[in-house]
């Protein structure tokens, strides 16, 4: 039985915090439970892969275009792919049906070193990937986030909320998330048993979301965590008109998600999201596909009008100051 889960679940842990830190111990003790349920197992610590930053240059999804037109054509992947680590990683990580991800708050905000690392996925778009057959059968990965702070909340306002808006690239679909607080110096977490103890359960529920058929899994976390009933983040913001005119008087930061802020029976706020708010989730593939319609309509806008500040933008580019 146990043989057979093994064969059926793999979960790869992602820590951006330091070796034997906060973030590692808290991976270490998931990763654990979860082995003990049977499931392979593997922890990447991303210091110690060499993993550069997005050039920008979207050649990626230059690229996917060009074969949607011709599928002839091949796909060359990411500039970076020969120069760093990460093809490896997101190529091993493509094999997991659950990851669990421990990143470090600094600056309120997931670290740089994840980041950098997330940032990267534009060129893996999994459903590019499957539609060529670089990635032979969809994963469909569920995710546990771990935020790690020396703080409480007021001090990691942004750490969970920016790590679940790079799930949306990275194709992974949240079950949970828990903020490890008060946690400052490397071992800290293990003064506080009840944090541990939470930890251990989102192996549990990670486990239960992998033994979960895709179309029948839910949000396995605390219930009442967040604003957005949608994603659980607690980043709601006014709406303003987005490109196409849509506009929602409140709207959750991380999934798009929209509707009012109203106050529920137990006095917390919560996004009430409107009859069509979900037009714009950022976790459903149509809202996706209409945001790519955006980026194609903004290019084309701007191709037709690049003649007209040709002379300007090269003025802009031979301008030279001095630099350190
Ligand atoms: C540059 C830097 C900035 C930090 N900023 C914050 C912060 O804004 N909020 C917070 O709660 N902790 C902050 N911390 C503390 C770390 O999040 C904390 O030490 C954490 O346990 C590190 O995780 P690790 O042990 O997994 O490496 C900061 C630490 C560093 C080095």
């Amino acid at each position: 039985m146990a043989e057979e889960a093994a064969r059926k679940h793999k979960v790869m842990g992602i820590c951006a915090g330091m070796h034997n830190g906060n973030g590692e111990i808290a991976l270490k003790a998931a990763l654990a439970r979860l082995q003990e349920k049977g499931a392979e197992v593997e922890l990447v610590n991303l210091f110690d892969y060499n993993i550069l930053p997005c050039t920008g240059c979207e050649g990626c999804t230059m690229q996917m275009g060009a074969i949607a037109q011709d599928p002839t054509k091949e796909y060359k992947g990411c500039v970076l792919k020969e120069k760093d680590d990460v093809d490896r990683l997101v190529a091993e990580m493509h094999t997991c049906n659950g990851v669990l991800i421990a990143v470090p708050s600094y600056d309120l905000q997931p670290s740089s070193l994840y980041t950098r690392f997330a940032q990267r996925f534009l060129a893996y778009e999994l459903s590019f990937l499957l539609s060529i057959g670089v990635v032979k059968e969809n994963p469909h990965t569920v995710a546990g986030l771990i935020a790690v702070g020396g703080s409480k909340h007021d001090w990691q306002t942004l750490t969970l909320e920016s790590l679940q808006a790079t799930m949306f690239t990275m194709s992974l679909t949240v079950v949970d998330r828990f903020m490890i607080q008060r946690s400052a110096r490397p071992g800290s977490v293990l003064t506080y048993p009840e944090q541990m103890e939470r930890v251990v359960k989102m192996a549990d529920n990670v486990w239960q979301a992998m033994e979960t058929p895709v179309e029948e899994r839910t949000w396995l976390g605390d219930k009442d965590d967040g604003v957005c009933p949608n994603c659980h983040s607690s980043l709601v913001y006014p709406g303003d008109p987005h490109w196409d005119g849509v506009e929602f008087p409140w709207e959750c930061a991380v999934c798009g998600a929209g509707g009012d802020l109203v106050t529920d029976e137990n006095g917390k706020p919560r996004l009430k999201i409107a009859a069509n708010g979900l037009i714009r989730d950022r976790n459903d593939d149509k809202a996706r596909a209409e945001h790519l319609n955006e980026i194609i309509k903004t290019r084309i806008e701007f191709m037709q009008k690049r003649d007209s500040i040709q002379d300007e933008y090269k003025r802009y580019c031979e301008m030279e100051f001095p630099t350190v």
